[in-house]
């Protein structure tokens, strides 16, 4: 049933300044919302369509998670137990630990294998409320192993109710056959890598990771320059560790996303500002790995910068498969309101991913993608720490 009427629901459309609906109806005509409104005010012209009772439920729209790497194999536990030890995060990754050991479980691994290891993670994201998933590749960091991430990522749309956006991310960490030589890394597998995955269809967006254990702007512009050529957005890992000016590089590509952020500075923020970036807040990672410079959200939010929240789902710096949890992390950590929370992994999520006109609120002409929670009010979403009040997600209309 893709066309039918939802009513007795407390709505909250996340539509930019909209106020709660107490006494709601949304009418969905094949898969896409046609109205949602005050239910005295439906319009008699959906009273042919099947009704559900929402017993007072509330209605939000389903979660967009605009930044994870669901797609690996194995994890790295025994990292987790070095950090316990005292070893940092960027300690483990320069002695060939942290994305390098991803890599070779990764590149090891049958596409087969990918997808029935992220298939559980994937379920995990879906069972509170989340239907829009970003996933990169980057552990592969060869031709052949991001594409069969990105084919294994794409698989997971067939096998679950779930929208999937995948960002090409070869230029992550640097292979150890290139050691020392990114600039030639970035020529000779991630733009040709990216040119045989786009022709293929598997490529929304890209993505990079800027970070002096990783790549510096000038060895991503001419990545960045084959996106633009290709007409596809990019997006940037940046400032997640050190302040390498990645923000204002990305924002000269007019990216869609800037992602952790920690060490922004004032002009980066006046950069994204003026790109229209949203800035992607991941206080998974932040949280996982002791970081104690926080990204700045009194900033950001005096700039009116559109501030995203994700999970950054991955085996290393951030094993969170919650957006509920991350929403929490988000406000006591960072200090976002409830607000800005649930904005965070709707709205803006949807318009990080580049979802804006397909999901992230409810409005009529968008997907008809959205969840009823067991709650009292919003709020509750964001203040249960590990409790998953989900009663039934609906996505392009359909009960998932
Ligand atoms: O988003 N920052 C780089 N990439 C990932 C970490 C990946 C890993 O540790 O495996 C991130 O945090
Ligand atoms: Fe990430």
């Amino acid at each position: 049933m893709t066309s039918g009427v939802w009513t007795n629901a407390r709505i909250l459309t996340m539509a930019e300044g909209a106020e709660p609906i107490a006494a709601g109806a949304v009418a969905v005509e094949r898969g896409r919302i046609a109205w949602v409104g005050a239910e005295a005010d439906l319009p008699p012209d959906f009273s042919d369509l099947p009704v559900t009772d929402c017993q007072g439920r509330w209605l939000l729209p389903s979660f967009v998670d605009c930044h994870t790497h669901l797609v690996f194999a194995g994890n790295r536990a025994r990292e987790f137990e070095m950090r316990l030890d005292g070893a940092s995060y960027e300690e483990i990754a320069r002695a060939g630990g942290g994305i390098a050991s991803t890599v070779r479980n990764t590149a090891a691994a049958t596409e087969d294998q990918l997808v029935a290891e992220a298939l559980p993670r994937l379920d995990a994201l879906l069972s509170e409320g989340t239907s829009s998933i970003e996933i990169k590749s980057g552990y592969g960091l060869s031709i052949e192993a991001e594409i069969a991430m990105l084919r294994a990522a794409r698989r997971l749309a067939g096998l679950r109710p779930v929208r999937i956006t995948t960002s090409w991310l070869a230029a992550h960490a640097t292979p150890p056959a290139y050691k020392g030589r990114n600039a030639d890394y970035i020529a000779e597998v991630a733009i040709p890598g990216l040119e045989a995955a786009h022709a293929a269809g598997l490529v929304d967006a890209v993505d990079a990771f800027c970070e002096r254990i990783a790549f510096t702007p000038d060895e991503l512009r001419p990545l960045f320059d084959r996106a633009r050529s290709l007409g596809l957005p990019v997006k940037l890992h940046a400032e997640q560790l050190s302040n390498s000016n990645g923000s204002a590089f990305a924002a000269g590509y007019g990216a869609l996303s800037v992602d952790h952020i920690e060490y922004l500075d004032a002009d980066g923020v006046a950069a994204i500002r003026a790109s229209g970036t949203v800035a992607v807040l991941l206080p998974g990672a932040t949280y996982a790995i002791r970081e104690t410079q926080h990204p700045p959200v009194a900033a950001l939010r005096a700039a009116g910068v559109p501030m995203a929240l994700a999970t950054d789902l991955n085996p290393g710096s951030s094993p969170l498969a919650s957006l509920l949890l991350t929403m929490n992390l988000g406000a006591t950590l960072f200090r976002l309101t409830v607000a800005e929370c649930l904005a965070a992994t709707t709205r803006e999520a949807a318009r990080a991913a580049g979802l804006l006109p397909e999901t992230g609120t409810i409005e009529p002409g968008k997907s008809a993608d959205f969840t009823l929670w067991d709650i009292g009010s919003p709020a509750e979403l964001v203040y249960w720490i590990g409790f998953r009040p989900a009663h039934t997600r609906i996505f392009r209309g359909e009960i998932a």
